[in-house]
């Protein structure tokens, strides 16, 4: 896997384009399960993650062709994946399950492996196919889910991003009308929602905390063009700000991103939508208070690169990490780059200001990973950025690219 070297560079300026949202994409994909016409999916970034489900809705049973950066996929004859290996690989695949109950009334999937960051359990998921009617049986390292689906009342104890996309899947073909109460506001959650009504669904509320689906219809096929990834936009924003840069971003949707460009304006930048993107300028400066929250709250996945600007600014700003429950890994590599960083469980005090020297650093997850490409444009001399895991791009179609193309002096070594 890649080793990035990254040196201090000067003021990133120039304008780029984001690309289509990591996290909209992989559960759009999954929707390819609920249709026997073709499903397309535009301006599909290039990840492993994409690559990685790709091979897991081919093996359960999905046509898949992709051409000139779109997906079109469907599904005539859905089963439940073979390859354990291939959904431990990635959380996301758990998606399969809700598709898969209800087109066949049977899913044997492998359960997700945890990750850095947290033990990742599917609780909530299961509790929703139990409450449309499944039984559940619990195997080791797999769970198998069988009965007709019909509609049902399910309240989420957390707002979970996948148990609301999973229910999701799996109510717009369960007979009747399913309520789902707490669920997540994510723009992602509303983008799936939006496309599965494209094709023939009949989902309202999305966006809300109460989301109600009248099942029942079969789905057809239809084009879709995913929400542009708010993550990628944050973290570019973020280096921006770290070098006093001058860049537009192309593309993005600023009302997704409203808790991070308030945070970003408290260090002191400017911030200003036009016609052509958004734009940021001038100097971070103010350190911060953090607290990652459920949409609309400060997204967990903007923790890591709004720790690598808070080393760039004067004073001490605190991070409180709520939603998982290790996400501060980066933090021990970052000190190793001299940055000064307490943790206390689920609170960090980041010390701005000090100087940051380049050394060897591990990526310990994704955007753990790409928060210590950013540090590395802090930092003197040379950052040598080792991605063992291909975390980096497991989410970013190309950072370093996206980077280097502002200004950035980066090198990627296979
Ligand atoms: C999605 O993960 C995203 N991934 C994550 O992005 C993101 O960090 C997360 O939502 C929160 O916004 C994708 O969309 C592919 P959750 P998901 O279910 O759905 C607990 C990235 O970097 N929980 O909202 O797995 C869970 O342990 C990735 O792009 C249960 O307890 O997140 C966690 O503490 C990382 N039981 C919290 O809820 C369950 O059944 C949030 O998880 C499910 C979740």
């Amino acid at each position: 896997m890649a080793t990035y070297h990254i040196r201090r560079c000067g003021r990133l300026s120039g304008e780029i384009s984001v690309h289509a949202a990591k996290n909209a994409v992989l559960p759009l994909m999954c929707a390819g399960l609920l249709t026997q016409e073709p499903l397309t999916i535009e301006h599909v970034p290039q990840l492993t993650d994409v690559h990685t489900l790709a091979d897991i809705l081919e093996d359960c049973g999905c046509t898949l062709r992709q051409e000139e950066g779109a997906v079109t996929l469907w599904a005539d004859e859905p089963r439940s994946p073979s390859g354990g290996d291939l959904l431990s690989r990635m959380r996301a695949s758990v998606l399969v399950m809700g598709p898969l109950l209800a087109r066949t009334g049977y899913a044997r999937v492998g359960l997700p492996g945890g990750c850095a960051i947290g033990q990742r359990p599917i609780d909530l998921h299961l509790r929703g196919m139990e409450a449309l009617g499944a039984q559940v049986q619990l195997t080791p390292g797999s769970v198998t889910l069988q009965g007709r689906l019909r509609g049902g009342n399910v309240y989420l104890d957390f707002p979970s991003v996948g148990a609301t996309e999973n229910i999701i899947l799996a109510a717009t073909l369960a007979e009747g009308v399913t309520r789902i109460e707490n669920a997540a506001k994510e723009p992602e959650v509303t983008d799936l929602c939006d496309c599965l009504n494209a094709m023939g669904a009949h989902i309202a509320g999305a966006g809300t905390g109460a989301i109600i689906i009248q099942g029942g219809t079969e789905l057809h096929g239809c084009t879709y063009t995913p929400i542009p990834d708010r993550i990628e936009a944050g973290t570019l924003l973020c280096a921006a700000a770290m070098t006093e840069g001058s860049v537009l971003l192309r593309g993005v949707r600023p009302e997704h991103m409203q808790a991070v460009l308030f945070k970003l304006r408290e260090t002191g930048v400017a911030l200003r939508e036009t016609p052509a993107g958004l734009r940021i300028s001038g100097r971070a400066s103010q350190p911060v208070q953090v607290r990652t929250l459920a949409y609309p709250g400060f997204p967990t996945d903007m923790q890591a690169p709004m720790m690598a600007l808070a080393l760039c600014l004067r004073g001490t700003s605190i991070f409180m990490e709520t939603v998982f429950e290790n996400r501060f890994m980066h933090a021990r590599e970052m000190a190793r780059l001299g940055a000064g960083i307490r943790i206390e469980d689920r609170i960090a005090l980041v010390t701005g200001g000090r100087v940051l020297s380049g050394t060897d650093v591990t990526s310990t997850d994704l955007r753990g990973g790409a928060s210590l490409m950013l540090a590395g444009l802090a930092a003197e001399g040379t950052t040598v950025l080792h991605d063992p895991c291909g975390h980096i791009t497991r989410g970013y179609a190309d950072l370093p690219g996206m980077l280097r193309s502002l200004g950035a002096d980066i090198t990627v070594h296979e």
